[in-house]
């Protein structure tokens, strides 16, 4: 869990203080879990700071938003520069940056598709997800929680009441002692974390699951596939079953969140010799450079803070 505080948090247009960023009890978002966000990260940069893959974050925030009838009433370039506002004004590195879409005024009753949508947006310190230590390798088990089908719940859209699935999944594997959960597709085979995709690496090919298993397409495994690629190793998206997961030489989850985490055990099973495994340790040591801009090849995900000139108060909608 991460203890919640920075300076300012933007609100439909307005920097407030963070003490005083209220929405209303019986707002729809709260009662329904019908409101759909994003997680960023921002990066201290030779060249000062940077937030990672702004554009595709604020484009995923946009698509989940019209797929839940919630037209953001700004657009994507107003969003990058609020995202890129909130990091300035909370001047906190590394960050960890949430832009919520959210219908807050008081109204009851699942079939709101007209009150007022806002988007709120936070800067906060980023922890680490899966625990300090979670870069020399975290405990996973297998969740008895699946995630559910898209054709129930798309998994393409980052909402909040998805997040009640990775409760549940989350709950069970901290309470059994492991640092994350793996959650099965309805099917059976490996679908994703509770925050993070999942990859495996057998015989030098790099695998994860894609869409079909119910997964967030995550950016950082956009990321993840190009730097494999970029390196050389074949990389395939397919059905995974747990017996590859279980039986893989190396694996290891990804995300904004946890950035890239690898697994030493599943359950009872250790994965290769329970340290990174070296194509693990490799796309790691370019990920972790091409965020800090150390990388030229890399530096198009990186969208640099420029200082806060004044607050922004000509957005308000
Ligand atoms: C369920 C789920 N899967 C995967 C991810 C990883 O996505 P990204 O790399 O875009 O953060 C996240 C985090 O946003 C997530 O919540």
């Amino acid at each position: 869990m991460m203890a919640a505080k920075g300076k300012k948090i933007w609100m439909d247009g307005r920097l407030v203080d963070f003490a005083d960023a209220h929405v209303h009890v019986l707002n729809h978002t709260l009662h329904y879990g019908v409101g759909v966000f994003e997680g960023i990260r921002a990066y201290s940069t030779a060249h000062g700071p940077a937030v990672f893959r702004l554009r595709e974050h604020v484009e995923r925030l946009i698509s989940s938003a019209k797929f839940y009838h919630m037209p953001i009433p700004y657009s994507q370039a107003e969003i990058e520069r609020a995202v890129l506002e909130t990091q300035a004004a909370n001047e906190i590195l590394p960050s960890y940056i949430r832009p919520l879409v959210y219908r807050g005024e008081p109204a009851l009753g699942v079939k709101n598709l007209t009150g007022k949508v806002s988007l709120a947006i936070a800067a906060i310190p980023a922890k680490k997800y899966l625990g300090d230590g979670s870069e020399a390798g975290i405990r996973a088990k297998i969740s008895p929680f699946r995630k559910p089908p898209s054709e129930a719940i798309p998994s393409f859209a980052k909402a909040a009441g998805n997040y009640i699935n990775s409760y549940l999944a989350g709950a069970d594997a901290t309470k059994d002692g492991y640092e994350e959960a793996i959650l099965l597709d309805s099917r059976g085979y490996v679908a994703e974390g509770t925050g993070e995709n999942i990859f495996v690496v057998r015989k030098g090919t790099v695998y994860t699951p894609g869409l079909e298993s119910d997964i967030l397409l995550g950016i950082t495994r956009d990321s993840v596939i190009r730097i494999a690629a970029d390196l050389g190793h074949p990389v395939v998206q397919k059905q995974l079953s747990v017996n590859e997961l279980l039986s893989a030489d190396e694996a290891f989850f990804t995300g904004t969140y946890a950035e890239i985490a690898p697994i030493k055990d599943v359950g009872h099973y250790a994965i290769g010799t329970k340290v990174p495994g070296p194509i693990t340790r490799e796309i790691m040591g370019v990920f972790f450079r091409a965020l800090k801009g150390e990388i030229p090849a890399y530096n198009e995900w990186l969208a640099m803070v420029p200082p806060l000139a004044q607050p922004a108060v000509s957005l308000g909608r």
